[in-house]
């Protein structure tokens, strides 16, 4: 494939081709039908190797929006995983019948190595607790359709930001935007990694480390919450002991300003109460439906369809 590009990282995409991401996002959110063809003729192919709800059926429901077709699996062990394949076999076979390919992996940094063995364009759906970049895409679009710019503002990120991977993605692409200011909420067991705080020391970033979510609420724009991931920890009784150690509800609300919005990659367990879902600051599930949008807009760029 002519200018074969994959998505393994949102810094892959420069600031200006992720503003033409978005754009084109919001064309496609304006005008579903407008965009129903452009993917005639083309195959998706989904391989999870790990559990997903939204990430895998939003890039099906993203390829069949446009008219394209899907094929995958969504359980490694109905593959020939199972029997030993490797991750660079098994993408090119997948090259051998689909146009695009979005994978997720336990292991950080194998849909890298997919990609470096494919023909057609691999999109990274999560690798471990590494990188995360379509959820990324999909906070980025959604800050910027509730607050008009992806500038000025501070989010505060609260839960797990050890293992998270949608955060470290988050961060990693913000830094390149101006104004932003970090607050990091957790346990000092689930810590952001000092890799990633030293990146925003180089380059001058304002950032505070914070383990009481009640004390900043009054300075946030943006409450990005996550889930303490069960699948990431060595042993449970850690888990049990560090699971409910953040709980948004009304009581916490209260502290907020006004427009400050909460967002979550979801899925939630217990870290935002339902009592909340229905506060107009709660765009969690708006978030899902621009994933939507940021898939579809992502698909026709990789493919180079205009
Ligand atoms: N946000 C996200 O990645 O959700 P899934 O694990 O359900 O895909």
């Amino acid at each position: 494939m002519e200018n074969l590009r994959h998505m393994m990282n949102p810094l892959d995409f420069s600031v200006e081709e992720l503003e033409s991401l978005f754009d084109l996002a919001g064309e496609i959110e304006k005008d579903m039908e407008g965009y129903s063809h452009k993917c005639d003729g083309k195959i998706l192919a989904t391989c999870f190797y790990e559990p997903s709800t939204r990430t895998r059926l939003s890039f099906e429901t993203a390829m069949l929006r446009l008219g394209g077709k899907c094929i995958g699996f969504a359980d490694a062990s109905n593959s020939s995983a199972a029997k030993g394949e490797s991750v660079a076999d098994t993408i090119r076979v997948i090259s051998c019948f689909a146009d695009i390919c979005a994978m997720r992996h336990p292991k950080e940094g194998a849909p890298m190595v997919a990609a470096s063995r494919s023909s057609i364009p691999v999109i990274n759906a999560g690798d471990g607790g590494h990188q995360h970049p379509t959820q990324t895409l999909t906070d980025l679009l959604t800050i910027r359709s509730l607050y008009g710019k992806l500038s000025n503002f501070t989010i505060g990120l609260c839960g797990d930001l050890k293992f998270g991977r949608t955060v470290h993605s988050l961060i990693n692409a913000l830094s390149r935007y101006e104004g932003i200011r970090f607050i990091f909420i957790s346990p000092k067991e689930l810590r952001v990694p000092d890799y990633i705080t030293e990146m925003l020391r180089q380059k001058g970033i304002q950032y505070e480390e914070v383990i009481k979510l009640e004390e900043i609420m009054p300075q946030l724009d943006f409450l990005y919450m996550t889930r303490v991931q069960k699948e990431r920890f060595f042993n449970e009784e850690d888990y049990i002991r560090l699971r409910n150690f953040y709980i948004l509800d009304k009581e916490k609300m209260a502290l907020a300003k006004e427009k400050m919005f909460i967002l979550h990659p979801l899925p939630r367990v217990n870290e935002i109460s339902v009592e909340l879902d229905d506060d107009p600051r709660a765009a969690y599930f708006k978030q899902v439906q621009y994933g939507l949008y940021v898939r579809m807009a992502l698909i026709l760029t990789l493919l180079n369809i205009k």
